[in-house]
């Protein structure tokens, strides 16, 4: 008889219905000891909450997270809102007692990240980050090469999250549509929101950053407020480059912007080591790119795999070889992982504490911006 996890859904945009989508897929391809069961959605407007809660499933929807935090019966809050509210209900939802996944970055802030952590592992309870670009098959199987060695030693880590939706200065800050313009609801631009996707996967496949010099830009400086309906001056950061170096010798080099015109999503990145190198690229996220120097001879080059074989890793619960799956499969394999770790009692990441230091990477890339000065970490 499988137990049931009852699943208390905060917010009903982007990150729910990728989240919603993952909780009724997952059990038609995992075998799971858990059944998830969506309870309860809540967010702004009732009438929205109600019709996501029809459209996917929920039992209920609410405009009060209060509510979903204090409700007996559930045991997973999932927190899919802005980030300035990650922390007040994350902390509320472990001294609650929840289990809890929450969207990325984890906070506004590093010290804010740090007081989720430690609410959290405080109550010893099971928690995620949704860093969802680990679960791409060829991005966790790019882990896979690096961690047996097949690149030899690390010289080079590069990646780049590259958009171009803000390049209008018509596009306004604040309100429902564009809080991630608005610095007080997203702590940063483009640095926690693109770029620590590519800071965590890179401290997770390549270790630990040790310090950072960085660059960021504002390139529009006031936009309208849509709350206030007046100009005010921006406070995100439009584009940002930094390089680092990591505790294991290899260097790093990263971009993210939201004014590189023709590219809507396109995340990158590459690996050189003393043996091989390997590359990816969101835009083709099926395939992996892979060079051996050990190949040898005329035929030696760069080969691309495509990563959907049973042998690969998460391919073996989809199709049949040579049938890829996509963006949204992250998603389910993040609730897969989760679930089953449940069972298992073996942590799966991006923890809390993982993303914090992932935090503390954008907190020293934003310190360095600002003072032109490397930041050690
Ligand atoms: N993992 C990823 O790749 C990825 C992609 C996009 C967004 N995100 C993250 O997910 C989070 C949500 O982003 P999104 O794109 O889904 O946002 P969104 O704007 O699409 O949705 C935000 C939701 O939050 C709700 N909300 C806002 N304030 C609330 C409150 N006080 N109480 C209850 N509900 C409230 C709104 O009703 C809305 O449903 C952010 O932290 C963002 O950085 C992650």
């Amino acid at each position: 008889m499988k137990k049931t996890l009852n699943i208390g859904m905060i917010g009903y945009g982007f990150m729910a219905r990728t989240h919603s989508n993952a909780w009724r897929r997952v059990g038609n391809f995992f075998d799971l000891d858990y059944t998830p069961v969506l309870k309860t959605v809540c967010g702004l407007d009732a009438a929205e909450a109600e019709a996501f809660a029809q459209r996917w499933g929920y039992a209920k929807s609410t405009t009060d997270w209060h509510e979903v935090v204090a409700d007996k019966e559930i045991d997973l809050i999932e927190i899919c809102v802005p980030n300035n509210i990650h922390a007040e209900i994350a902390i509320a939802a472990a001294q609650a007692g929840k289990m809890i996944i929450c969207e990325k970055p984890l906070a506004l802030d590093a010290a804010q990240a740090l007081q989720m952590t430690e609410a959290v592992e405080a109550a010893g309870l099971p928690n995620l980050a949704s860093f969802n670009y680990r679960r791409i098959p060829a991005v966790t199987l790019a882990k896979q090469l690096i961690d047996e060695g097949r690149l030899g030693k690390i010289f080079h880590y590069r990646a780049n999250f590259l958009q171009d939706w803000t390049i209008s200065s018509d596009v306004p800050q604040g309100g429902m549509a564009t809080w991630r313009l608005d610095a007080k609801a997203a702590g940063s631009g483009v640095t926690g929101d693109l770029l620590a996707h590519c800071i965590d996967l890179a401290l997770w496949q390549n270790g630990a950053i040790n310090s950072v010099n960085a660059m960021t830009e504002t390139f529009v400086k006031e936009r309208k407020n849509v709350e206030t309906g007046k100009m005010e001056p921006v406070g995100i950061d439009d584009a940002c480059t930094f390089f680092c170096r990591f505790d294991n010798g290899s260097l790093g080099n990263f971009e993210s912007t939201r004014y590189a015109r023709g590219h809507k999503a396109l995340f990158t990145f590459e690996v050189n080591g003393e043996k091989a190198s390997l590359a990816w690229d969101l835009h083709d996220l099926h395939r992996l790119a892979f060079f051996d120097h050990a190949d040898g001879g005329l035929t030696r080059g760069w080969r691309t795999i495509h990563v959907t074989d049973g042998e690969h890793p998460y391919m073996s619960h989809w199709w049949v070889p040579g049938l890829a799956i996509g963006y949204e499969h992250s998603f389910v394999h993040q609730a897969a992982d989760f679930v089953m770790s449940l069972s298992s009692g073996k942590t799966v990441g991006a923890t809390f504490r993982d993303a914090y230091e992932t935090q503390r990477v954008c907190d020293a890339v934003l310190q360095s911006a600002s003072s032109g000065q490397w930041v050690n970490l």
